[in-house]
């Protein structure tokens, strides 16, 4: 592994020198959104100040040189997760949309009447909602592998929850309330013993270990630019050549089109298919630098560090008789929910904002999680390399001042 000097990485995030309500912010939202390096934030600004033109579409200098530079950020996403073919990445909004196009498009060409769709128990609304809409509108059935008490998937239960109806399974990779990392590698191997093609949220996974969709033999694999260093509004689905030449367009104009008559439209090869529109170019370029700069650090790098957090916090946590950590999978990535011994998240995220630390409270896009623990937010912490481990004994000390202002 590489040096990993902290001072000079956290330089390299202006945002994490500002101080709020008159002290230095110490960001524990991660997993909500990281911030941005300077050398992503100028890769936008290089863009728009000397680059700018729409792609695909010109006979001059700049779109060239734009297409270029976008078909290489599609390029470089598929060398990192490991894609067999540059045209099997699709970008995206982000993981939401990613997902919202699998959901629609694959329903449209495989989803009947009375056929089944496998979810678990603990997905984000990314992962529910849109499959609630695609089995309403095919009258389809929706249903859920259940989790234990610890935020471990009951992965037993899942050969029986199979059928000759089920036409897909949708699982989160890692949660973004529990931190659990779900064994998808097996749950893939499950769904396929019975040729049944399975989704992967990765939007908390991408961000903070090594994936490798050929490995995994994953089917669709969704994440966001936002959450891996880049900037919002960019986001990138993997399919399966096979399956994204099967599936039907999700949204109609631009380039996905091949010919356009008045009678009769005929589709674009992959990628652009599904690509309809003018796209976040700049937004490419961004997460094209994201990856760079994630694999100049290193992606074990990245796991082993974030990791270290994640310790040093369950093990200070676990001290305190007020604190209920919620998911306590052995295999956690690094975030914690927890809960304070009478006093509501809320409250205790308000005082810890004007202590400086940016946690969020609330049920994080995923309430099936909370009805499950009987409870209807709480507070969760996640971290990223620039974190440290002074940052989180000084939130150990913020807390005992939270119970103090509150009780
Ligand atoms: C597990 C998971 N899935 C999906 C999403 C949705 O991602 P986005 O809002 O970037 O589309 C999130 C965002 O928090 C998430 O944590």
């Amino acid at each position: 592994m590489k040096d990993f000097d902290i001072s000079k990485i956290r330089s390299d995030f202006p945002i994490l020198s500002r101080q709020v309500h008159n002290r230095p912010i110490v960001y524990f939202d991660n997993a909500a959104t990281t911030q941005k390096p300077i050398d992503i934030i100028e890769r936008v600004n290089r863009y728009y100040e000397w680059e700018n033109a729409n792609i695909h579409r010109g006979a001059h200098f700049l779109a060239n040189e734009a297409t270029e530079f976008y078909e290489a950020g599609r390029s470089k996403v598929a060398e990192f997760i490991n894609a067999k073919h540059a045209r099997e990445i699709i970008f995206t909004r982000g993981t939401t949309e990613s997902i919202n196009l699998v959901a629609f498009s694959f329903s449209e060409r495989y989803l009947l009447e009375g056929d089944e769709v496998v979810i678990t128990a603990m997905e984000h609304h990314a992962n529910i909602v849109p499959w609630q809409m695609a089995c309403e509108r095919k009258k389809a059935k929706l249903k859920v592998l259940p989790m234990d008490k610890n935020g471990i998937l009951e992965i037993e239960k899942l050969p029986e929850l199979l059928t000759e109806r089920t036409k897909i399974v949708a699982v989160t990779h890692i949660s973004n309330v529990l931190g659990t990392i779900n064994p998808i590698k097996n749950i893939i191997e499950t769904a396929h013993q019975q040729n049944i093609p399975v989704l992967i949220d990765g939007a908390q996974s991408v961000p903070h270990q090594k994936v490798d969709v050929q490995a995994l033999d994953c089917d669709f694999f969704c994440f966001s630019g936002h959450k891996m260093y880049a900037p919002m509004g960019i986001g990138v689905l993997y399919g399966k050549e096979h399956y994204l030449n099967e599936i039907p367009p999700y949204q109609g104009g631009g380039e996905m089109i091949r010919k356009v008559t008045f009678e009769k439209t005929t589709y674009n090869d992959l990628p652009f298919k599904f690509e309809a529109g003018t796209p976040d170019v700049g937004g490419v370029l961004a997460l094209h630098a994201a990856i760079d700069y994630m694999e100049n650090i290193g992606l074990e790098q990245i796991a082993k560090t974030e990791h270290d957090l994640l310790k040093h916090a369950t093990e200070k946590l676990q001290q305190l008789d007020y604190i209920e950590i919620i998911g306590n999978a052995p295999d956690k990535s690094g975030l914690i929910s927890f809960l304070m011994k009478d006093i509501h998240p809320y409250d205790a995220g308000t005082i810890l904002d004007q202590l400086g630390f940016a946690v969020r409270t609330g049920h994080h896009c995923a309430e099936p999680i909370m009805d499950f623990f009987n409870i209807t937010s709480t507070i969760r912490i996640s971290f990223s390399f620039y974190n440290t481990t002074k940052e989180i004994d000084n939130f150990i000390v913020a807390l005992e001042r939270v119970r103090t202002m509150l009780l």
